[in-house]
């Protein structure tokens, strides 16, 4: 396998850990209790600051790739390319609304609710659609040169967060999600 497409797979688990921990922190919320906005906040900004950030133009070099080697998947890329927009507005949505409720403004639950329902389903579908349908293709459609070139146009930056070296400022959220995990 592609190192880029194990990169991707091994995002996507990142990604669903970081929508478990702040599902579950929302729920506390919902029930009325005290969610730990600070740990929510971490997970927005990570989100924001790397995962939009490099793994969706990574997904979206391959998009290119697979048009450029005129591959069956118009559809699809256009599909996938639309959702990545999409999810990035539920984000700066989602950041907007729990920065308001963390300074305690006045936000109606079942309001939040649907929103943070909408938020998390959205995301998870996204991923299980690329593992469905748009990482096979990749790995069978791209050959070892279209892969060079995909990650020297990506270089190597590190992940902040589950990377060799955690960034002090997710720390915490490192530590909260290996509790999680245990
Ligand atoms: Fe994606
Ligand atoms: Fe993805």
């Amino acid at each position: 396998m592609a190192e880029t497409i194990g990169e991707l797979y091994q995002e996507h688990r990142n990604m669903a850990k970081l929508l478990d921990l702040l599902e579950a922190e929302l729920a506390v919320y919902r029930d009325g209790g005290v969610a730990d906005f600070d740990l929510v906040g971490d997970i927005m900004d990570y989100i924001t600051s790397w995962l939009e950030r490099y793994h969706h133009p990574k997904e979206n070099l391959i998009f290119e790739k697979l048009k450029d080697k005129g591959a069956e998947a118009g559809a699809l890329t256009a599909d996938l390319i639309a959702q990545h927009e999409t999810g990035e507005e539920l984000t700066r949505g989602m950041a907007t609304v729990i920065a308001n409720v963390a300074h305690d403004a006045e936000i109606p639950r079942d309001l939040f609710e649907r929103l943070a329902r909408e938020y998390l389903d959205f995301n998870r579908r996204h991923m299980e659609k690329e593992e469905a349908e748009f990482l096979p293709l990749a790995e069978a459609a791209l050959s070892a040169e279209d892969w060079a070139a995909i990650e020297a146009a990506l270089g190597a930056p590190e992940d902040p967060l589950f990377g060799p070296k955690v960034e002090e400022r997710y720390r915490r959220l490192l530590e909260n999600i290996l509790d999680a995990g245990s």
